[in-house]
């Protein structure tokens, strides 16, 4: 049996060595190292999959995989459970942590299938680089997704625009509080039911103080910190009556970098304008999705610096025709106020413009309402 196992993992793994590069391999991978431990009992009677928010509820398993001594060991799916580490957790005093943001969805034919998996695995490790954790094979990423997609089956939600939320990360497990890398980490997975995260148009205020990245730091990486030190400009926009903030540069807070937790792109004149990618700016799957799309379609577009002068000065003439934040979480977030020196500039939202257009052909693709000739579902 041992010997069967062994051949067909060799077999399916020279298979995958000449599948096409952009076509993910649809069988799952054979794994003789995943050890499962069902929940005995379900907590998926709690969710009101009729009134999903973002992020709230988790759903009943996890999947965990240590590094130590140098290597990644045992894959475990397990019921969802708190950490079992002590208080000297090197995450919790040091912040070497960072993660992913992903998707499952229904398919049409109530299958279901991520969107392009591979690349979340690979912005997780270059995040994982620039914070000096050691990087996670494709292997152990893909088949933990996929066995704790299958376990949970039950828990990805069929309603309009939801999805099983997927949360891959990485932190760092010593027990020390020496002001030095950890020696041990940890990968885990834990999913989310969720609808959408906006389900209006957002105002967003163009902010002057504070800073969400700077040159040489790590804005690219989704680093845990990142998120937490945008929360007190977040609150404070909030507090103004805004959604989110849009992020600024840091050497003079005149040029256009985010939008809160997303991506943002605007539409002047015709062309699709989105802040170059840099040191400080998150390299967003959706934001490169979005970019294929527009340009098969012969929008043009520009990824380059974008200043607060020029996009303000847009809207107040009419050039600026709409901006949108772009992310796992929002998807396509249109955005319909600009909060700048005390004044909300109002900026068009339409419902027939690039941001629904794309919404909506994204949306055709995750549900497998359309055909994928790029390969970019990966079905279980
Ligand atoms: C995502 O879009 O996945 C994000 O990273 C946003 C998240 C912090 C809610």
């Amino acid at each position: 049996m041992r010997f069967i196992v062994w051949l067909l993992t060799k077999v399916q793994s020279i298979l995958c060595t000449f599948a096409p590069a952009n076509k993910p391999t649809l069988e799952p991978f054979l794994d003789t190292r995943m050890k499962v431990i069902p929940t005995t009992e379900s907590r998926i009677s709690t969710i009101d999959f009729n009134n999903l928010g973002f992020g709230a509820g988790l759903s009943d398993h996890v999947f965990i995989c240590e590094y130590k001594n140098g290597q990644w060991g045992e894959r475990v799916i397990q019921p969802y459970s708190s950490l079992k580490q002590g208080l000297g957790l090197h995450a919790l005093h040091y912040g070497q942590a960072v993660f992913e943001g992903q998707k499952a969805y229904r398919q049409a034919d109530g299958g279901i299938a991520i969107f392009r998996p591979e690349r979340n695995w690979e912005r997780l490790n270059k995040s994982g680089e620039r914070m000096l954790i050691p990087a996670v094979p494709k292997e152990i990423f893909m088949e933990g997704l996929s066995e704790l997609i299958r376990l949970d089956a039950e828990w990805v939600p069929r309603g309009e625009n939801t999805a099983l939320y997927l949360r891959p990360f990485l932190f760092s497990s010593s027990e020390f509080v020496a002001a030095r890398p950890s020696e041990e980490y940890t990968f885990a997975i834990v999913t989310s039911p969720v609808g959408e995260l906006y389900t209006k148009p957002v105002k967003v205020k163009i902010e002057q103080h504070f800073t969400r990245a700077a040159q040489g730091g790590v804005g690219y990486a989704k680093a845990a910190g990142n998120y937490g030190g945008a929360f007190l400009a977040t609150r404070r926009a909030v507090e103004e009556g805004f959604n989110q903030v849009l992020w600024t540069d840091h050497a003079e807070h005149a040029y256009l970098e985010e939008a809160g937790t997303m991506n943002v792109a605007f539409v002047v004149n015709g062309t699709l304008v989105t802040p170059a990618l840099s040191d400080r700016i998150l390299e967003g799957i959706t934001r490169e999705s979005i970019l294929i799309l527009a340009k098969e379609w012969g929008i043009p577009v520009e990824e380059r610096r974008i200043s607060v002068d020029e996009i303000v000065e847009a809207a107040k003439n009419g050039s600026l025709q709409e901006a949108f934040g772009m992310g796992t979480a929002a998807v396509v977030s249109p955005i319909d106020g600009l909060g700048y020196q005390g004044e909300v500039i109002p900026v068009p939202a339409p419902a027939d413009g690039v941001a629904m257009r794309v919404k909506n052909a994204l949306a055709d693709l995750r549900y497998g309402r359309t055909a994928d000739p790029k390969g970019w579902m990966y079905r279980l």
